[in-house]
């Protein structure tokens, strides 16, 4: 089965096609891939601005999907006839929202040749509502002139799936922490399909706390692996820099993280503007942070586990890519969880990209939707 999937839930405009092949195993064949990143626009904000996104996933879409289908392998790629006048009435209906991507699309359709493939994997929630729209939305126009089905797509269940890449198993119970700028959430998964939240932040999400801490600091976006870099290069704490755990001893799963910036902003507020810039205040206040947002994740994490008595820990969302983080948790989890398996994506698929979508479709295949059918539910839940 050939899936070709579009992922612009955030920042970034994904587009992959793989091809999932069931031998003895599951194997996933990932034929083209592309990640265009948005950094630059954001950067000097310092987050993501929604709307800014989406007139870049508007302009982006239709570039990311040409190089997708040119460099795709083992592909069959076929012509299409001229698109009729009715369907181009339809089209303008379906991207009267997206009238950058309305006045290219008919060109490219008609320039391009169509990849053969099963099925269009569509991230639908949760995320950004506008730049949910726009994906979906391109996602319905290619469904409607290829007549291809859509299979609708979890974003947080993507981040679990791509964990299945190189012939992966999950064996279940299981626990997935899934953390990234926009969710920190701790899922129990029963069996496949079968997910329970039962514990996530009530304020920041981690990835966002370390993207406003950069900002606070003046180090750029986004913050999460540039606070790694400067942490990393910390020969020893001198400044006596403590930042509290919030929540790490309560008795739920739920988290908090907003209230570590305030006190990352107190602190930097006391000091005078030169010791603001000392390479090692900076150095100090970023280890420090990260460290207390991975003591309170490992903590939730190996009590969840512990108290549901699960077989796995799966990993996932940007944040994931922090390889203290990774480092940290696998060592607690062979010295307390000998018995459990730890699932950690490769680092590239911590990040958003549209492989974890497919794969997440892949699961869903016979849920196969027409365009008609398909929203934007920017709160999507999992259970
Ligand atoms: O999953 P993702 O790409 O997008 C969302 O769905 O939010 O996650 C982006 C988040 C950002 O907050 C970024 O600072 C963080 O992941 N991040 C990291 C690392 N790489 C990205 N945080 C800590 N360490 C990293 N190496
Ligand atoms: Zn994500």
């Amino acid at each position: 089965m050939k899936i070709l999937a579009i992922e612009t839930s955030c920042d970034d405009t994904c587009i992959a096609i793989i091809e999932a092949q069931k031998n003895k195993e599951l194997d996933f064949n990932i034929l083209s891939e592309i990640v265009s990143s948005q950094i630059e626009i954001h950067k000097k904000w310092g987050g993501i601005w929604p709307t800014l996104a989406k007139r870049a996933h508007q302009k982006n879409l239709i570039p990311v999907l040409q190089t997708v289908i040119r460099k795709a392998k083992g592909i069959k790629k076929v012509s299409l006839k001229k698109i009729k006048k009715t369907q181009k009435q339809v089209l303008k209906k379906i991207l009267i929202k997206e009238p950058e991507l309305l006045n290219n699309i008919l060109e490219f359709v008609e320039k391009s040749k169509k990849p053969k493939v099963d099925a269009i994997a569509i991230t639908i929630g949760p995320g950004l509502e506008p730049c949910l729209w726009v994906g979906i939305n391109f996602a319905r126009a290619l469904s409607f002139l290829w007549n291809v089905p859509l299979i609708p797509v979890n974003h947080i269940e993507a981040h679990i799936y791509v964990n299945l890449l190189n012939n992966k198993k999950f064996r279940f119970p299981a626990i997935a922490l899934i953390v990234s700028g926009g969710h920190t959430q701790l899922i129990y998964i029963k069996k496949q399909k079968d997910y329970k939240i039962i514990g996530e932040t009530r304020d920041d999400a981690a990835g966002e706390c370390l993207d406003k801490i950069a900002r606070i600091l003046g180090l750029g976006y986004p913050g999460g692996p540039i606070i790694a870099k400067k942490a990393e290069k910390l020969k020893k704490k001198t400044i006596g820099i403590s930042l509290p755990r919030p929540m790490i001893y309560s008795k739920d799963y739920d988290f908090s993280f907003s209230g570590l910036k305030t006190a990352v902003l107190y602190d930097f507020k006391k000091r005078s503007s030169s010791f603001q810039k000392n390479k090692n205040y900076i150095r100090e206040m970023c280890f420090e942070a990260q460290q207390a947002i991975i003591d309170v994740l490992i903590k939730k994490t190996i009590k969840a586990a512990k108290d549901f008595r699960v077989k796995s820990i799966i990993l996932g969302g940007g944040v994931s890519a922090n390889k203290e983080l990774q480092n940290q948790l696998s060592k607690k989890v062979r010295e307390q969880l000998q018995d459990c398996a730890l699932y950690i994506p490769p680092v590239r698929y911590c990040t958003d990209n549209a492989v974890m979508t497919a794969i997440a479709a892949y699961f869903h295949r016979k849920e196969k939707k027409s365009w008609q059918k398909i929203k934007a539910i920017a709160n999507l839940k999992l259970d």
